[in-house]
């Protein structure tokens, strides 16, 4: 069980304009993540889901627009500050530190806590991820792959956000994994109330969980709706999700 999140978050996106450079990616993208929901982002290859998840986390600086998260404006702030505010970012590609045990990366994460709450965090997070329990000792690198993924969550879990941002989780898993991912996502909403962006390539995957989605295309909000209704939205999944 992870802990209940103590006051639970919306995050609110408002007209936000990001980009590198002289490049523009995201023109004008406004999304609603209600608390304790699973928001899905879909959208093809290239259509700004990263940039947005970059945006949110301090590391994109947006150009326009307003992050919202209980009132306060988050947009502009340096990651350290969103993470603190309760924003944590789960990036693309499995960021564990493969040198670090298992539990040195988590460590990392418990870093943002009070120090008298790492002991009782760290054992929650022992009790709802067994795995990792039981390779404590082992180098993060001698993890599968849907270990590797498990880790990168928990320790984004360690900080105690009240939002948690996943940018395509399932990517590079065999399916069966795939499917115990999206189950401890859902578990994380269900049991622990925490407001979830997912990032996802495998639409309809997300869909399943999710409560509400957007699709974006250009950098730009095509689709914003309940998941049931993109998923049943025939000329929308051949358009922009593929399925
Ligand atoms: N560091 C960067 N510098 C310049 N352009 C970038 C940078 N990162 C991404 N882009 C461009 O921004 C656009 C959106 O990229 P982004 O990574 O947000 O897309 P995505 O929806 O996450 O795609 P994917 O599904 O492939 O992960 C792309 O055209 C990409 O080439
Ligand atoms: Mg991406």
């Amino acid at each position: 069980m992870v802990e209940p999140v103590r006051d639970s978050a919306t995050l609110v996106i408002e007209d936000l304009v990001a980009g590198y450079g002289a490049v523009q990616v995201l023109r004008g993208v406004s999304v609603t993540a209600p608390a304790g929901t699973i928001t899905a982002v879909l959208g093809a290859n290239g259509a700004g889901k990263t940039t947005l998840l970059r945006a949110i986390d301090g590391s994109v600086r947006p150009r326009r627009g307003r992050i919202r998260l209980s009132g306060a404006d988050v947009a502009g702030r340096r990651p350290e500050e969103v993470a603190r505010a309760g924003i944590a970012h789960v990036p693309e590609g499995q960021g564990v530190i493969t040198e670090l045990t298992v539990a040195e990366n988590l460590q990392l994460g418990l870093l943002l806590r009070p120090r008298a709450d790492r002991k009782a965090a760290l054992a929650e997070i022992y009790r709802r991820f067994a795995i990792l329990a039981d390779r404590r000792n082992r180098a993060a690198g001698t993890l599968s792959g849907g270990e590797r993924q498990m880790l990168v969550i928990a320790r984004a879990l360690a900080t105690a956000p009240r939002v948690l941002l996943l940018d395509e989780p399932s990517l590079g898993l065999a399916p069966k994994v795939v499917s115990n991912v999206l189950e401890l996502i859902k578990g994380l909403r269900d049991e622990a109330g925490l407001t979830i962006v997912l990032v996802e390539q495998n639409a309809r995957s997300a869909l399943a969980i999710a409560d509400t989605g957007i699709v974006l295309n250009l950098g730009a909000v095509v689709a914003s709706a309940p998941a049931a209704a993109l998923a049943a939205d025939d000329a929308l999944r051949r358009h922009y999700l593929g399925f």
